[in-house]
């Protein structure tokens, strides 16, 4: 459980950082009823990552359908609502003390929150994308045609097979996402990582990079050594707020806040603000 002076702390630091990053995960929306993937009721428990391949979405689209409409169910049906944890980051970039958020979440909740800079590492399962021409629309679109029985749904301009806008596992990360995050992840000198076990990559770099800052260079598909990456800057802070240790505890994090993102990010805040004198 965390300490008064955990607060405190992160509140010093944040105050004291210049280029602050947060890279979020889906323990940062548990409070908004989503579940996350790897808890005792995480959707892991409930369906098989095997089945959110891109081989198998592109085998059986169809099936790959009505299994995502009922995964669907369970992320959004809630009409989950930006928790505490989400608004005290959005209140932190209004304050000028955050750079941008990197997410592995794909629910929207940090724009709906009020943040303007969201690096979408996993993409986001408010819309669908044409697997053949590329036009994205939202994901109600395709609730209605899969309920009105068009499974596959189809695209509205191509008529190619839509697919969420979520990265499946076997998919590259968007470049765009992947370049912004490496860049963020090395120039920031303070990373905040909140509610991800940090066990996915390449997402679960980031924080080692940040860290690290020299000696790698991503590619689509993961990290490899290189020798010309010399950043000549000190390696950032990384602070970790999370409802259990990672592997990133005490390796690549300076400490760990342990703890509900909802109630210790809020109190950071309110730390900060009054370190602002606010
Ligand atoms: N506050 C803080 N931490 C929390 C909270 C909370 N309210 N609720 C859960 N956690 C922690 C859990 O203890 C766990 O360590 O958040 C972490 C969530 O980890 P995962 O379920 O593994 O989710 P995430 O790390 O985001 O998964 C990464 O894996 O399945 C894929 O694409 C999916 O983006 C996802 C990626």
């Amino acid at each position: 459980m965390y300490t008064e002076e955990e607060i405190k702390k992160a509140a010093r630091d944040i105050v004291s950082a210049e280029k602050i990053v947060a890279l979020t995960g889906a323990g940062i929306s548990t409070e908004s009823g989503i579940p996350d993937f790897r808890g005792t009721d995480g959707i892991w428990t409930k369906f098989d990552p095997d089945d959110f391949t891109y081989s198998k979405f592109i085998k059986n689209p169809a099936n790959y359908w009505k299994m995502s409409l009922e995964l669907g169910k369970l992320l959004l049906s809630v009409e989950p609502k930006p928790n505490p944890a989400h608004l005290a980051l959005a209140k932190l970039e209004k304050l000028g003390k955050l750079r941008c958020i990197i997410t592995q979440n794909v629910d929207g909740l940090h724009q709906l929150a009020g943040n303007t800079d969201v690096i979408e590492f996993h993409g986001n399962l408010r819309r669908v994308v044409c697997i053949v021409c590329g036009e994205r629309f939202p994901y109600d679109l395709a609730i209605r045609k899969a309920s009105d029985g068009e499974l596959p749904p189809r695209c509205e301009k191509c008529n190619g097979i839509l697919k969420p806008d979520a990265v499946l596992f076997e998919e590259p990360i968007p470049k765009y996402a992947l370049d912004r995050s490496l860049e963020e992840a090395r120039n920031c000198d303070l990373m905040i990582v909140i509610g991800t076990s940090a066990v996915v990559y390449p997402a679960a770099e980031l924080p080692r990079i940040a860290k690290e800052r020299d000696g790698y260079r991503m590619s689509l598909f993961g990290l490899y050594p290189a020798d010309r990456v010399m950043t000549h800057k000190k390696g950032a802070k990384v602070i970790e707020i999370n409802a259990e240790p990672t592997p990133l505890t005490g390796v690549v994090s300076d400490y760990l806040i342990e703890g509900k993102a909802g109630e210790i990010l809020p109190k950071i805040l309110r730390e900060v603000e009054r370190l602002l004198g606010l």
